[in-house]
């Protein structure tokens, strides 16, 4: 047997917590598979004595993780403290800088900062790895990184934020609006305390950047992302969806149009019939096209400490098996530059839900302003019923296009608005072939 790989945990959260107990329960079945007894040595934290539930007084605490990263008697590096920046990057860029490999769930830090970690890893000729940062213990990294290797990706599509896919759940399921749902998110510990990063997009938008980068070998481009959140999906489009055949989800999609790559995050109408459809709660799918691999699509759990400590062990077991794989997939100096393809561009089938005044020619002045823009109507569902708004009834009006231009759509939508048609800002939800 080698020599024992000597772990250095920084973050004890509930997946630092969480990767203790995976190396202790499973010491024997990972000594077996890659030659190596783990051992964790050091730990850090902010608070030394809070109850974890597990045991850390066998190992040296640092107060502070960049002395862990630089002077701790580790040959493994593993950053669980999180955020783009800090004592997180303070710790992770020591580490690197000391030639030891280093292994993070930490999303924001390389959408944000990947290209310059990539570089310093390199330079150093150790390991980055990160596959706890996309899809919990979906293990999509190595799927990109490893498996796909030989293929041209044209599209990748994900749910990639539990959060957003129980509360979108959660609507349809329970028939609640969002706000309540959000709060059962809240009490069941899935959203953060401060949700709008998860609700924005943002959380969806780190981890697609990576997957963007990995998949088009391109630089990495958080930056731009076109991000909606889902705070304004309301119950009633969900309803309508529902209606014309279809769900509403919270994608991220990356796709080469051949005009650049398009990078988006937003509620997306997908088919009933289609995989991603039936990818409910808080489970997380991420849908790859390769040229000679085909259509592949990944599904488990996005999140939550079990999930992600497995992915954080996997990481660590090619460290100690001696696989390493440039950062991005291919040496950083490789990575070609990101060509953004705009949103007004974009392409695709349209939802529109509108709340419109209840008088003569109103429906007739929507689908005009639709007609004036070239824009071919698919269906339309107009219930009776109208609510009463102030002095004026109300009723909701659903749309669906055939395919079209953003930018028709957009300017479809301003002449409605301009018109005083509506009670109520339009809701434009994309549709797609996910
Ligand atoms: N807030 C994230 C989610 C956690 O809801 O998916 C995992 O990144």
């Amino acid at each position: 047997m080698n020599a024992p790989l000597r772990l250095g945990i920084a973050g004890l959260g509930t997946v630092g917590a969480e990767v203790i107990r995976l190396v202790r329960q499973r010491r024997g079945q990972l000594a077996q598979t890659t030659g190596r007894t783990f051992q964790i040595t050091a730990v850090s934290a902010a608070d030394r004595t809070k109850d974890r539930g597990v045991d850390i007084d066998g190992y040296s605490w640092y107060d502070d993780a960049v002395s862990l990263a630089r002077d701790g008697d580790i040959d493994v590096f593993v950053e669980l403290i999180g955020g783009e920046d800090g004592v997180a990057r303070a710790s992770l860029e020591a580490a690197l800088a000391a030639g030891r490999p280093v292994v993070t769930a930490n999303k924001a830090l390389l959408a944000v900062h990947g290209a310059s970690l990539a570089r310093a890893a390199e330079e150093r000729g150790v390991a980055l790895n990160y596959e706890g940062a996309v899809g919990g213990g979906i293990p999509v990294i190595k799927a990109l990184r490893e498996g796909l290797v030989a293929n041209r990706i044209s599209r990748i599509s994900g749910i990639l934020n539990g959060t957003c896919n129980f509360i979108l759940s959660a609507m349809d399921n329970d028939q609640r609006e969002f706000a309540e749902s959000l709060r059962e998110a809240q009490d069941l510990g899935y959203a953060e305390a401060d949700p709008a990063f998860d609700v924005g997009g943002f959380d969806t938008a780190h981890k697609l950047a990576i997957l963007t980068s990995l998949a088009f070998g391109t630089e990495i481009a958080v930056d731009d992302i076109y991000v909606e959140g889902i705070e304004n999906v309301s119950l009633q489009d969900i309803r309508a969806a529902g209606q014309l055949g279809y769900r509403i989800k919270l994608l991220g999609v990356a796709q080469d149009t051949g005009h650049g790559i398009e990078q988006r995050v937003h509620p997306a109408l997908v088919a009933k019939s289609s995989p991603m459809a039936e990818v409910a709660g808080v489970f997380n799918a991420v849908s790859l096209a390769g040229d000679f691999a085909g259509d592949l699509m990944i599904e488990g759990l996005g999140a939550g400490a079990g999930p992600t400590a497995s992915a954080v062990v996997s990481d660590i077991a090619d460290i100690a098996l001696g696989n390493m794989r440039p950062v991005f997939g291919r040496p950083a100096a490789g990575l070609a530059k990101y060509r953004r393809a705009r949103m007004r561009a974009h392409e695709g089938g349209y939802y529109i839900g509108l709340q419109v005044f209840d008088r003569p020619g109103s429906v007739a002045g929507i689908t005009q302003c639709m007609a004036d823009q070239a824009i071919s109507l698919e269906s339309i569902i107009q219930r009776g019923g109208a609510a009463r708004r102030a002095a004026e009834s109300v009723m909701p009006v659903a749309l669906v296009t055939y395919e079209t231009k953003e930018q028709a759509i957009r300017s479809a939508l301003e002449a409605i608005e301009r018109a005083g048609h509506l009670a109520e800002p339009a809701h434009m939800i994309r549709i797609e072939a996910a």
